[in-house]
């Protein structure tokens, strides 16, 4: 007897996008994705957000920490009517038992999506080769596009009066980091004028400059590479990140005394910046390093809106990826399948 799939959902999916990089995306599909974004902030205020991911889960794998991509996908998951389960390296096979492909094409066969937080990009990208449900990057040595789904959808949300997103200019501060390259590249594709300003040791390669050029060219975007700190006066916005991350600690001492102290965001650079100028940041802060505390809790702040608003995103990611593929069972199919199981159950 050939026996249908035990897949909760669909093997063959045409429509199946993963969510690496914004840059997969264009402009309307990310606009329509914060636009999603709205809808399920403001049902989750009204405690009526609809459960379209009920039944379902996402496997989240964490090669690293994390806090806010870990609690947001939970529970955005929970909020939606289905579950998460969280995957330590040291809780499954995967890169030491298993390949990649296995992996991707189980977790396929169990859950609906799939989130990696990964060292290194290429197992990310390996997950989304050989899984037939989407894969969604949670970071990864180079990208971290669900937090610049956040960043967007705050921005938007503290737009100084009479602007629009394409009209801001963006000012990061500090490292070439994963948030550094994905907000580049988003903000371009959204014809803003991103500015990386950092010591010259660590700008952002020209590969990503690349990318962004080519954005501009659609957007009428701007793009300013520079070490100087002067270039933050006027920008609507300015964005701090750590100096080091994992797997960085060696160079520690000689990061902090490149970047401190001039690429510390203080209350004298933001208002430098303007006096309606918002400061944000991704999270977690060393505060007392790129950033003072004092900026951190001042009038300028948007940094709980820009962590509250990981859990906007996760919820619209999850429907946006999954809503095409997921079954919407009749009350008739539903019926069937309850009757048969019960009568089978009454007779065992
Ligand atoms: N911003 C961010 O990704 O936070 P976590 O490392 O806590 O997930």
């Amino acid at each position: 007897m050939k026996m249908p799939s035990s897949s909760a959902t669909e093997l063959t999916k045409p429509e199946l996008k993963h969510f690496l990089t914004t840059q997969d995306y264009t402009r309307q599909e990310l606009t329509d994705i914060l636009e999603l974004m709205s809808m399920f902030k403001e049902a989750r205020k009204a405690n009526a957000v609809p459960q379209l991911f009920a039944g379902k889960s996402v496997a989240m794998i964490f090669e690293q920490p994390s806090t806010r991509t870990r609690v947001s996908f939970e529970t955005a998951a929970t909020i939606l009517g289905g579950g998460a389960l969280f995957l330590s390296p040291k809780d499954i096979h995967l890169g030491a038992k298993e390949s990649l492909s296995d992996t991707g094409r189980v977790l396929s066969r169990m859950c609906d999506v799939i989130m990696a937080r990964v060292d290194d990009h290429k197992t990310v990208a390996g997950l989304a080769e050989y899984s037939t449900v989407p894969v969604i990057n949670g970071l990864c040595d180079w990208l971290h596009p669900t937090q610049i789904m956040a960043d967007l959808f705050t921005m938007q949300e503290h737009l100084p009066a009479g602007k629009k997103l394409e009209d801001l200019t963006v000012a990061f501060v500090g490292d070439a980091t994963n948030v550094c390259s994905s907000l580049m590249f988003a903000c371009t594709k959204f014809g803003m004028h991103y500015k990386h300003i950092g010591p010259s040791k660590y700008q952002a390669p020209e590969m990503w400059q690349e990318i962004a050029r080519e954005n501009i060219k659609l957007s009428n975007g701007k793009l300013t590479v520079t070490d100087n700190i002067e270039e933050v006066e006027g920008c609507d916005i300015i964005i701090a990140d750590s100096f080091y991350w994992f797997g960085q600690e060696a160079e520690k001492e000689e990061r902090l005394s490149t970047f401190m102290p001039t690429y510390v965001v203080t209350e004298e650079m933001m208002a430098k910046a303007g006096e309606n100028s918002i400061f944000m940041h991704c999270l977690p802060a060393n505060d007392q390093r790129e950033c003072t505390r004092e900026v951190m809790e001042g009038p300028h702040s948007v940094i709980f809106d820009e962590a509250e608003n990981r859990l906007t995103a996760q919820m619209a990611l999850l429907v946006y990826l999954t809503h095409k593929s997921i079954k919407k069972p009749t009350e008739e199919t539903l019926a069937y399948h309850k009757d048969r199981i019960e009568s089978f159950l009454s007779r065992v």
